[in-house]
């Protein structure tokens, strides 16, 4: 397993590139972090990013069979030494989420009590008893359906009994115990610090090791969690299992029994309390519906029983105090607030200032300047206010009106949202909406500030005057001049063409990202037919909801105007049609560092562009060159590396495309 710092940079890397991947590609990726977490017990990535990833494929292609083969393992590798076992029911795996709103939601699927244990960080086991109560066959997980008969290593775990005493009655199988093989923390770090990352490694070494006295000399234990097979008369309850177990000389986790769901996330709270305090490694908490015929009405999909949650732990939290509440518009024309807190460490960074999303949200939260909070940064990355835990100083105060070009506009409240009465009198609003056309057309040198120069000169007011921009008007603006006037011209003539989905992207619709922009295209064709559909025609398509459906046939009226101006500048084709320059360099990206020898860096980006070619300001991992300029080049005196030099060779290192050239070989690309 790679070190914290190893796999925090890969759980980093990997998320950027996430928007960019192809499900092809999401697919390779969740089934190889999938197998190096429960095949070689050596992760990569963390967690929270390998959720993302799988939700990133599961948006992406909801049948994907790589969603299906999810789980403890994706294939039952073949142990030498360990016979199959094959699993009477499926070990399936547990759904999981990392907010309050999800486990609410989750908590209103059924009736009755529910039961809340920790998730111990260890094995999943399972043991058969005959009859009798004598211990028949003990099997690792495998891929769910078969795994390897580790019976002679679980009889050397003393926590495990080789006969039952009171054991219910059961069927002609017998009885089936779960649970979870861990290593002991105490036992972990006075022992085994140092020859194992972790006590999860070491556990899962010693319960594979060949020799059964070998692997009892370990000392592993383990937490009964569930038995199968017993008189349901007996047994009907979570609870019911949990006393038949200990009764049956197991050891059990805390348990409690929740009456109200809407407690839940309270008593979350409560068991991250009760987890630290074990001497095991738990990475979330399991809350089940108690009664099994509630848990069989709920049943099951192929990966999780829809019964059971786990909440997964965020990873570090942190505590600050809330200095002030600024308020900002969006794209869409909404005004939301954001906390600024007093500087705090948490996940390797310094959190200043957290997004509350709406002001429904900030309410609901409590929050105010004053009030001390409790922040995450959510999946590992994105900062997040958990909870108010004391309360603020000074009430929250939304704002009623906003300023505007010629004066102030008033604010709209609409449920949990406050919105600007005339979003386009917004200069700020008008400066998101066209950057973000810019951004999605892939145009540069459309900076926050020169966008800002070009609104307030009255040159630009929306995206389809990008395209119509006067040479001389442009030139005579402060700090631009004949030159930069022309590279604008030339960035807007060389993205004339545009494909369908790009175009609905860049239109900032609601709900209309990326992904929902390749469906519609996919299955309507062209821009009239989408323009024509109702919410009923949408929301009948795969992967559309009613919401969605809703924003897209909205937005789609509100932008006429945009959309009719735009139609005057641009053609939308398919991305096969769009132009070929027969360049090598079509439809490539190409990033340039240090000084080149030959052409200025811009006159080189032009040329790339000239060619149908994209030149991106950073190194990612989907980029094609990174073209080293040849005077003082590392790659020709061996000189130090360019920083932009250092991340390509990493992404190389990690498997990514790029490929390096010296400004010699991309003058040979260019055919010059
Ligand atoms: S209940 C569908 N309870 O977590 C499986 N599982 O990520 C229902 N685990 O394979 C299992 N602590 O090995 C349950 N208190 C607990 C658990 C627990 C750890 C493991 C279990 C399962 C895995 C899913």
């Amino acid at each position: 397993m790679g070190s914290p710092a190893h796999i925090a940079d890969n759980s980093s890397a990997l998320k950027n590139r996430l928007p960019a991947l192809e499900v092809k590609e999401l697919e390779q990726l969740v089934r190889h972090h999938n197998a190096l977490y429960w095949d070689k017990a050596a992760p990569e990535i963390d967690d929270p990013t390998f959720d993302k990833l799988v939700e990133t494929l599961r948006a992406k292609a909801p049948t994907s069979k790589a969603l299906e083969e999810l789980g403890e393992s994706t294939t039952k590798k073949k142990s030498q030494g360990f016979d199959d076992v094959v699993h009477l029911r499926p070990m399936l795996s547990l759904d999981k989420c990392y907010d309050d709103d999800t486990l609410l939601k989750w908590g209103d699927s059924f009736k009755g009590r529910v039961v809340v244990t920790p998730k111990i960080d260890g094995l999943a086991c399972s043991i058969r008893y005959g009859k009798q109560g004598e211990i028949v066959l003990a099997g690792t997980r495998g891929d769910g359906k078969t795994g390897d008969n580790i019976l002679a290593n679980v009889k050397g775990i003393k926590d495990i009994p080789h006969a039952l005493k009171n054991a219910p009655g059961c069927s002609s199988d017998g009885l089936e115990i779960r649970g979870e093989v861990y290593m002991r923390i105490s036992r972990f770090n006075s022992t085994y610090k140092g020859e194992k990352s972790n006590p999860r490694n070491l556990a899962a070494g010693a319960l594979k090791t060949k020799d059964p006295l070998e692997s009892a000399a370990y000392g592993l234990s383990f937490f009964a969690y569930d038995l199968l097979g017993a008189d349901p008369k007996e047994v009907a309850s979570e609870s019911e299992k949990h006393s038949a177990l200990q009764r049956m000389g197991f050891a059990v986790m805390p348990l409690e029994l929740i009456e109200n769901h809407k407690e839940l996330p309270d008593v979350f709270r409560r068991f991250v309390d009760v987890c630290k305090g074990m001497d095991v490694e738990t990475d979330g908490v399991v809350m089940k519906a108690d009664l099994l015929s509630e848990q069989e009405r709920l049943g099951a999909t192929a990966h999780h029983p829809r019964y059971a949650l786990a909440y997964k732990f965020q990873g570090e939290s942190a505590q600050s105090v809330v200095t002030a509440i600024e308020w900002g518009v969006a794209r869409t024309g909404t005004v939301n607030p954001v906390c600024v807190i007093e500087p705090v460490f948490v996940s390797g960074v310094t959190v200043t200032r957290i997004s509350l999303h709406n002001p429904g949200y900030a309410k609901k939260l409590g929050i105010g300047v004053g009030a001390r909070v409790e922040i995450v940064r959510r999946g590992g990355v994105i900062p997040h206010v958990e909870r108010v835990l004391s309360p603020p100083t000074q009430p929250l105060v939304l704002p009623t009106e906003w300023p505007v070009v010629g004066g102030r506009t008033a604010l709209i409240a609409d449920g949990d949202f406050l919105c600007l009465a005339e979003p386009e009198r917004s200069v700020d609003v008008v400066v998101a909406r066209v950057a973000h056309f810019t951004k999605v057309i892939d145009a540069t040198g459309f900076g926050e500030k020169r966008l800002l120069q070009l609104i307030e000169s009255g040159l630009v007011s929306q995206p389809a005057d990008l395209y119509a921009l006067d040479k001389k008007r442009l030139a005579a603006l402060d700090r631009m001049g004949g030159l930069s006037a022309q590279n604008l011209l030339d960035e807007m003539n060389a993205r004339r063409q545009l494909t369908l989905p790009v175009l609905l992207t860049a239109l900032g619709i609601d709900d209309c990202g990326p992904t929902v922009a390749e469906t519609l295209a996919e299955t309507f064709h062209s821009l009239d037919a989408i323009r024509a559909l109702t919410v009923k025609d949408l929301s009948a398509v795969h992967g559309i909801g009613d919401t969605t459906a809703t924003s897209i046939v909205n937005g789609l009226r509100k932008s006429a105007p945009l959309i009719d101006a735009l139609l005057q500048q641009v053609s939308v084709v398919e991305k096969e049609k769009i132009r070929d320059s027969g360049s090598p360099l079509f439809g490539k990206s190409v990033v340039f560092t240090g000084s080149m020898a030959k052409m200025d860096r811009k006159s080189a980006q032009k040329k790339v562009q000239g060619a149908g070619g994209k030149t991106p300001s950073s190194v990612t991992a989907d980029l094609d060159f990174l073209v080293i300029g040849d005077e003082g080049s590392a790659l020709i005196a061996g000189g130090e590396k360019s920083t932009k030099h250092k991340a390509a060779d990493k992404l190389i290192a990690k498997g990514s495309k790029v490929k390096i050239i010296s400004e010699t070989d991309f003058i040979a690309l260019l055919g010059e």
